[in-house]
């Protein structure tokens, strides 16, 4: 303690006998976020004895080897500081040539960002008064729940069960004069599934109509079994894409992904990420232009496995398990067999070492469980084996 300072309370002698409790202090929004749902499983996780983990929602690969080098030698270079707050120009340029191929719009912004989820959150910053609404599909990952409280807006949930696809008569149905966003997630965490073509213009119709703005969250785009089918194109100034490295390079603690849109809107997000995040981590954006400068990176192989995990999880259930064909991401979103909910299911597979998600976490419902095929073939299979006895026993 320096001489000019003032004792700490809590170091004074008078106050000593009572010890100040701040759990009184917390806010009502951080209050209302419950995430016990994950973090049972996760608790569960680190009790078990080499547990068959089907929980996990990262890659179970490591980053690949050229883009480990282009850290290290950003890092060893002095590449440590802040960055501008829409990210290195080196980085935004060959980033809005793939944009402007790939959709077809002409003059995008672009904003670096510390993950996909940043920009979950400052796109509903940016485009969201309280009591707006946000719509959304259920099942759905969790931030689009969680994150338009924060901010006073009020998440709406469309149903999507039985079959997890698009109803674009139940979006028509859930719009209301408050309504501002549609997010769209495809392929989507926890179903695996990936809207088609015909999906995808029979909502943009509705975003066209109601004057939406679309937020099409694209994390997963690699892992898409067959081509994959993004809104952006047909949507040019009522879309903000999201794409993240963070799944497709196995560098989920990297935090890195970017945001395409309209200009004015990309640029209110920039204004609102450096009062924030301020920038991406700048050694992770000096390792990205790896990708664009170099063809070293080749994910095909990983891909191709991946679908070949799907193929083993969907045919290794099919007997016991009623699912919805994912294509893409590395979910798959089977309904619990007989009566039992999704919590009950689930904490049987944890009697037996194995970890999986109920329901409930991404959903009103809590009638099915979310797999992550992301692990090694042997668990994997031992993992199919398992779920097929509990529902034997059970069903
Ligand atoms: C659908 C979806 N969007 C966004 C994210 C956030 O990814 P990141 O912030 O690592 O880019 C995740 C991560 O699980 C996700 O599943």
């Amino acid at each position: 303690m320096t001489k000019t300072s003032l004792p700490h309370p809590s170091t004074s002698p008078q106050v000593t006998a009572d010890v100040f409790d701040p759990t009184g202090l917390i806010a009502q929004r951080a209050l209302d976020i419950d995430a016990s749902g994950i973090r049972k499983v996760f608790d569960l996780a680190a009790k078990l004895k080499d547990p068959i983990n089907l929980s996990i929602g990262q890659p179970d690969f490591d980053v690949p080897e050229p883009l480990k080098q282009r850290m290290i030698e950003a890092i060893q270079a002095g590449k440590n500081r802040y960055t501008p707050t829409q990210g290195i120009a080196e980085l935004i340029a060959p980033i809005r040539r793939q944009v402007m191929e790939s959709t077809g719009w002409r003059d995008p912004g672009i904003l670096i960002l510390s993950g996909t989820s940043a920009g979950i959150m400052l796109s509903m910053c940016a485009l969201l008064n309280p009591g707006d609404e946000v719509l959304f599909l259920d099942p759905y990952f969790v931030m689009y729940r969680h994150l338009p409280k924060l901010i006073g807006a009020v998440p709406v949930a469309v149903d999507t069960y039985p079959d997890f696809r698009l109803h674009a008569d139940r979006i028509a149905a859930a719009i209301t004069p408050r309504t501002r966003l549609l997010i769209l997630c495809s392929p989507s965490n926890p179903t695996g599934v990936t809207l088609t073509a015909t999906e995808l213009s029979a909502v943009a119709q509705i975003a066209r109509k109601h004057k939406l703005m679309v937020l099409s969250d694209e994390i997963y785009d690699a892992f898409c079994y067959q081509k994959h089918e993004s809104i952006a194109p047909l949507l040019p100034e009522q879309c903000i894409q999201l794409k993240g490295y963070s799944k497709t390079y196995g560098m989920t603690g990297w935090r890195l992904g970017y945001a395409a849109g309209p200009q004015v809107i990309i640029e209110q997000m920039s204004k609102l990420q450096q009062y924030t995040f301020v920038c991406a981590p700048a050694p992770a954006q000096y390792a990205a232009l790896e990708l664009y400068q170099s063809h070293r990176v080749d994910m095909t192989p990983i891909i191709d496995a991946y679908r070949r995990k799907r193929d083993m999880v969907v045919g290794g259930l099919a007997g016991h398990f009623a699912i919805n064909p994912p294509g893409g991401a590395f979910y798959v979103f089977p309904q619990v067999p007989g009566r039992q909910t999704a919590t009950e299911f689930v904490a049987r597979a944890v009697d037996k070492n194995v970890l999986l998600i109920p329901g409930q976490v991404f959903s009103s419902r809590d009638t099915h469980f979310r797999i992550s095929y992301a692990i090694g073939d042997e668990k994997l299979k031992q993992g199919i084996g398992i779920l097929n006895e509990i529902a034997e026993n059970t069903a």
